[in-house]
């Protein structure tokens, strides 16, 4: 019987910095997070995503689609374009609007957002040092837009300025006509999306958590004109728990939750109500998503109504819209699966290991293949195993190092099973299956494996 595993968090207040520096360090070593553009020194905090996070990532987007679209008989995905024509943008009010407020040290020019600063400190502007040189000299707050601008085509002009979306919710009421037409939806039925989206932020940081590029999954869920509060309210409440049982699936750590009713001076003004779903990150407890009742402001700006089938009314609907980061995701997620125990060896001691414990169907990794040695029949052996696996998980095969080095490895990327194959494998076409988390092994008929695995990783 496996020895109990004795678990340290490395996640409590105490050492929380230390913890983001394990993680970064994690993400980096194991390919889930690398800088991008690295061999030109990289560019502003712009992070690729190595084999690993690709997964990681994948995982992440499938179980939100599976949720929010497969499973529902009321939303319908789209995918539309990053580029949107500028009247979209004048109609939503981005181009007037998306702006941040920049102020800048008048000794050192650093640059930064004057209405965070305030927020964060609790102070006025002309108290607050500036965090690279100390003084206290800001420049005014200027209104800065964070739409990217580009141009379609050759020529540089006016005409031509486009803009990246720095949101994917808008071409879901751009499209709204189309998506009624040929979806077949009555209300209350919502419209999905997931993809790109720009902000030229002026202070990215935090690793992934606020990027100038970066994913959403987002949902306009449109609703009659609600005749009371409470018509829409229920809507409201109903999303806010599903946004808590996509968390909890997904591994995301519950206790670091936290919902925050944003104020009526700090929303939108369209917004009648906003929850913001923060994570206790260590830099502090910050937004990963966003849950606002948008009325009827969206459709209403592009113009756009719902004929009523039955009744042949025109109206224009309300939304609620849940938004999801994806990045920030995948930091409260490796934030949460993040473990550091103490591991019985197999001579009787204690070793530290790093576990990263995502929920198996999360895993990057589901399943890993091992030969006990380099010897070329265990090898030949393996390389078998691996091809009957691969197609039905995904599978890593690994033949470098110790075994104790490749367990750990998989421990460190939270593969939930690792398949040993040793010399008696090549009598009793047996093989040595080791569970992540309780590091018990089993030993189960080569033939039986697939069915073996199927059944634990369901
Ligand atoms: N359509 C509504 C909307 O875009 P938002 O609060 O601006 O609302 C929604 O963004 C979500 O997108 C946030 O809760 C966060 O998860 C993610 N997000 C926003 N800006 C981000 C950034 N600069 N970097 C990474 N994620 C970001």
């Amino acid at each position: 019987m496996a020895k109990k595993i004795k678990e340290t968090h490395s996640t409590d207040s105490t050492s929380s910095l230390q913890a983001m520096d394990k993680i970064i360090a994690l993400a980096k070593n194991r390919g889930f997070i690398f800088a991008g553009s690295e061999i030109y020194g990289g560019l502003a905090n712009s992070w690729d995503l190595g084999p690993l996070g690709t997964e990681l990532k994948r995982n992440i987007k499938d179980l939100w689609w599976k949720m929010f679209v497969e499973s529902r008989p009321d939303v319908v995905g789209l995918d539309a374009n990053i580029i949107m024509s500028t009247k979209a943008w004048e109609a939503s009010g981005h181009l007037k609007n998306f702006n941040d407020e920049l102020v800048e040290c008048r000794s050192c020019h650093e640059r930064q957002r004057g209405d965070e600063l305030e927020a964060d400190k609790k102070k006025k502007l002309d108290d607050i040092a500036c965090p690279k040189c100390g003084n206290k000299d800001w420049t005014k707050p200027a209104m800065f837009n964070t739409m990217f601008k580009t141009n379609l085509g050759p020529v540089e002009s006016p005409e031509n300025t486009v803009y990246l979306r720095p949101e994917t919710a808008q071409a879901m009421f751009v499209d709204f006509p189309e998506i009624v037409r040929v979806a077949r939806k009555k209300l209350p039925f919502g419209i999905a999306q997931i993809g790109k989206a720009f902000r030229n932020e002026i202070t990215p940081g935090n690793f992934i958590f606020r990027l100038r590029e970066f994913e959403q999954m987002e949902i306009e869920y449109f609703i009659e004109p609600p005749k009371t509060k409470k018509d829409w309210e229920k809507y409201f409440d109903g999303w806010l728990k599903e946004i808590h049982t996509y968390l909890e699936t997904l591994g995301v750590d519950m206790k670091r939750v936290k919902d925050t009713e944003v104020a009526k001076e700090d929303r939108a003004h369209y917004s009648e109500r906003t929850v913001d779903i923060e994570f206790v990150y260590p830099f502090g407890q910050k937004e990963l998503y966003g849950l606002a009742y948008r009325g009827d402001y969206d459709l209403k700006a592009h113009g756009l109504k719902y004929k009523d089938p039955e009744s042949g009314k025109e109206f224009i609907p309300h939304v609620i819209e849940p938004s999801f980061g994806v990045e920030r995701t995948l930091l409260a997620l490796l934030l949460s699966a993040y473990r550091e125990e103490d591991a019985p060896t197999a001579s009787g001691d204690t070793e530290k290991r790093v576990v990263m414990k995502f929920p198996k169907e999360i895993a990057p990794v589901k399943v890993a293949i091992l030969p006990l040695s380099n010897k070329e029949e265990l090898i030949k052996e393996s390389k078998s195993v691996w091809e009957n696996l691969r197609g039905h998980f995904a599978t890593e095969y690994d033949d470098t190092q110790s075994i104790g080095k490749r367990y750990r490895r998989q421990d460190e990327i939270g593969t939930p099973y690792c398949v040993t194959v040793d010399f008696e494998s090549l009598e009793d076409k047996k093989v040595t299956v080791r569970d992540r988390d309780t590091m018990k092994q089993d030993r189960v008929e080569i033939s039986k494996l697939e069915g073996y695995l199927a059944g634990k990783l369901k």
